[in-house]
């Protein structure tokens, strides 16, 4: 996928600001694009829900024409990063872009001053509240998520686009790895931390969320491939692991 010539060219900007040589900026770049494909946010509004050093919050603003990004990012120590938010605080000092605003918080702390147009959560919610179990087989993170997935619906305006980006806890690495094969797609990820799908899906259901869509993230070793095949639930299954769930605030 390749988009047009002027979002290559703020992508190169970007690039330049982040001070990323092109090899470290390639993979951001091709998550962004696999993951934000389809989401517009042009002059609108969006929560970042653990933004982490701020990569996609400004990717938002300054590729994607987003009018204001809150990058809602824990304090020190959340995950056994230490210096995240001043990571990012610096970045956003060094690049001043005013459209993203750090806050130091929690999700489940923190109050909007109004809801959004839309809400991303990249490789973040599962974060909210870790077990290792299947989410129905734990009774009190289940509680716990009914819980965010009620403060997601109250912080987006009707009709807002809800955007998570995670791993699947079941795909075929976990497996084959078990019998001593490689993990070539997976290397490093617990997967028993994660959630499958279909459970997030459920939960944003319950919520009030309609017109939802879950794909698979082409690999980067994959991006030739034509879209409809990268991102099918296959490859992903036999590959990353990663999905794309699309919802909308009814
Ligand atoms: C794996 S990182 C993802 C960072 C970034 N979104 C990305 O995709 O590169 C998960 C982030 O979620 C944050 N996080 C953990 N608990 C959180 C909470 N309760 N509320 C908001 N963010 C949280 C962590 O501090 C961490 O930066």
């Amino acid at each position: 996928m390749r988009p047009d010539p002027e979002t290559r060219r703020r992508e190169e900007a970007l690039r330049r600001a982040l001070d990323l040589t092109p090899d470290r900026w390639a993979p951001v770049r091709h998550r962004a694009r696999e993951v934000f494909d389809g989401l517009d946010v042009r002059g609108r509004r969006v929560l970042d829900v653990g933004a982490g050093i701020g990569t996609y919050a400004l990717y938002l603003t300054r590729v994607l024409g987003a009018r204001e990004v809150v990058a809602l990012e824990p304090s020190a120590g959340v995950g056994g990063h230490d210096d995240i938010t001043d990571r990012m605080r610096r970045r956003l000092a060094a690049i001043d872009d005013h459209r993203v605003t750090l806050v130091e918080q929690t999700f489940q702390r923190y109050t909007p001053d109004a809801p959004f147009d839309a809400v991303v959560l990249l490789n973040s919610i599962n974060h909210l509240h870790e077990t290792r179990a299947a989410l129905p087989d734990d009774p009190a993170a289940t509680a716990a998520f009914r819980a965010v997935f009620a403060r997601l619906r109250d912080g987006l305006l009707p009709g807002g686009a809800l955007l998570i980006n995670e791993l699947d806890r079941r795909c075929l690495e976990r497996y084959t790895s078990r019998v001593g094969l490689p993990r070539l797609f997976t290397r490093g990820i617990a997967y028993d931390l994660h959630q499958a799908p279909g459970t997030w899906a459920d939960l944003a259901r319950e919520a009030g969320f309609g017109d939802m869509h879950i794909r698979g993230v082409t690999p980067r070793r994959l991006a030739r491939l034509p879209r409809a095949i990268g991102r099918h639930r296959l490859i992903a299954f036999a590959t990353n692991a990663m999905f794309v769930l699309r919802a909308t605030r009814r």
